[in-house]
């Protein structure tokens, strides 16, 4: 009998090409307070999560919801606007759906990003972080359970989770646009409660430099069905601890709001030069 992971995939992906036919080749999710991004391209289908049979939809306010198909320039894309979180209480089998569906939709990259914590006491609310590597073992892996074979091997290599060669590209369009672009490691805890101050430490001591709620998981989803990864995260605060301040939803939003600009162009130019170079 087929893997049932396997099954629910297949029904989401005939479920979504019985009403769309458009073949993306870059996949795109969109980080709290960074979904409006998807204003900004040439759209040319949508879907509502609610619309696919089976797929877990998000309950977190102010997530759409829905997959955006269209172009970015020349390039076709997929963007989720409004991804799904384990801290929501779907398994995380379920929290990959998406992630593995865009891939199987066509799409060869997936361009990652999220609002996270800093950790690294030299960033500042309002950067920008490129991913590097990410520490994952806060929550479980997406690969738990039976393999799923028509997707990847047992053991998946995670040694460049995120593709260097993707990373330079979005440093460089970086610079070119003058939008100052840090480096460093993701590390994914399951939240929804942020952070206490010694975790924010401890984070630091295992050598993160940001800290969210998401990301990671995808990402090993997709390096296991051999999607190439690169990811962005928007500073939206320092961890807990590292300033008087206490967080909120709301602070994080606001400062991925104000940023978004400068996160269009850097997503924008990122996705064309991928395109462009390494496609
Ligand atoms: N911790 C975890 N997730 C986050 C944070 C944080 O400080 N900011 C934005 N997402």
């Amino acid at each position: 009998m087929q893997n049932p992971i396997a099954q629910k995939l297949q029904r989401c992906v005939e479920s979504v090409r019985a009403r769309i036919d458009f073949v993306p080749q870059i996949a795109v999710i969109l980080g709290s307070g960074l979904g409006d991004y998807a204003e900004h391209i040439d759209v040319r289908q949508t879907l509502s999560y609610h619309d696919i049979e089976g797929f877990p939809v998000s309950t977190v306010p102010g997530h759409k919801g829905r997959f955006v198909f269209g172009f970015v320039g020349e390039v076709p894309v997929v963007l989720m606007q409004g991804r799904v979180h384990y801290y929501e209480g779907y398994a995380m089998p379920d929290v990959v759906l998406p992630t593995r569906l865009m891939g199987k939709l066509g799409a060869q990259v997936l361009f990652l990003t999220n609002a996270a914590g800093g950790v690294n006491p030299t960033f500042a609310a309002g950067d920008f972080m490129l991913l590097r590597d990410q520490i994952a073992d806060f929550v479980p892996s997406p690969l738990i359970g039976p393999n799923v074979e028509e997707l990847g091997p047992r053991f998946p290599d995670m040694s460049e989770i995120y593709e260097k060669k993707l990373g330079d590209i979005l440093l460089r369009e970086a610079e070119k646009l003058g939008i100052p672009l840090k480096q460093g490691t993701y590390l994914q805890f399951t939240g929804p409660n942020f952070e206490t101050p010694s975790e924010v430490r401890m984070a630091r001591l295992l050598g993160a430099d940001a800290v969210g709620m998401s990301t990671a998981c995808e990402a090993i989803a997709a390096r296991h069905m051999g999607l190439r990864v690169c990811g962005i995260s928007c500073i939206s605060n320092l961890g807990a601890g590292m300033t008087e301040q206490e967080l909120s939803d709301e602070d994080v939003k606001e400062t991925a709001g104000r940023v978004a600009p400068q996160f269009r162009a850097l997503v924008t130019a990122g996705i064309q030069a991928i395109a462009k170079e390494a496609l």
